[in-house]
């Protein structure tokens, strides 16, 4: 049977990551979090004390990479260097730091063939910021996630309260304004809707309203 791919794209917290792994789950594809990808590089780029927002610095950290994408109870784990990172990428500086090396067209490059890899060997949801319109342009469901940066700063603050870590609403909301900035407005690959995507604001969706939305949107394209 042909693999079957699911593209799903948005902000930073608009709820993908958990939208897409559940939606994986019911279909029995496999959920791959791009973002997971861009943060591990991002952290070999701080093991290394390089500048993140320094090309000249982090292209030579791509030659001999050692990254490993694995599943543990269909849960996605990256792995460093034989080392377990799962953890550690989430981490407040790597978010950023992952940010901006993302900006940098040679990690871009480098990660396409890795996550075209993932998606030509099983069936995906995979989401992140361009995986409709440039890791996978010919994906079966193409949707575009987002909600309103308010919305996404509370999720993020209950997730962080939830985790016993320290954190104030305002400073995430103008991290999240930070990061869809730099997202958008990077030359390459900025994150924005495929023509073809399906837009879904989930501001005033709750996570099963979500679901559900998304689940007929795949059932209208894909014949399950
Ligand atoms: O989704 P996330 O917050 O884990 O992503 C971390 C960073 O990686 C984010 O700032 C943007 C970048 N990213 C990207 O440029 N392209 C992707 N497909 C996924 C993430």
């Amino acid at each position: 049977m042909k693999v079957k791919s699911i593209a799903i794209d948005g902000p930073a917290g608009a709820g993908k990551s958990t939208l897409a792994r559940r939606l994986a789950e019911k279909l029995g594809y496999i959920y791959v979090d791009t973002g997971a990808i861009y943060r591990t590089v991002a952290l070999k780029v701080l093991w290394e004390k390089a500048d993140p927002a320094d090309p000249a610095q982090v292209v030579p950290l791509l030659e001999g990479l050692e990254i490993h994408v694995g599943y543990e109870d269909g849960v996605q784990k990256m792995y460093l260097e034989g080392e377990d990172v799962s953890g550690a990428i989430r981490r407040h500086k790597v978010s950023g730091a992952a940010s901006q090396v993302s900006a940098i067209p040679e990690v871009r490059s480098f990660l396409l063939e890795f996550q075209r890899k993932l998606a030509r060997e099983s069936s995906v949801v995979m989401d992140g910021r361009d995986i409709g319109t440039v890791v996978l342009p010919n994906a079966d469901v193409k949707i575009f996630l987002t909600a309103a940066p308010e919305a996404r700063a509370r999720r993020r603050l209950l997730e962080l309260e939830q985790r016993g870590e320290p954190a104030d609403y305002e400073s995430i909301l103008r991290d999240i304004r930070a990061r869809d900035y730099q997202d958008e407005h990077r030359p390459i690959a900025p994150l924005k809707q495929a023509a073809d995507a399906v837009l879904l604001d989930t501001t005033r969706l709750n996570l099963d309203q979500s679901l559900d939305r998304l689940l007929s949107l795949v059932k209208e394209k894909i014949a399950l």
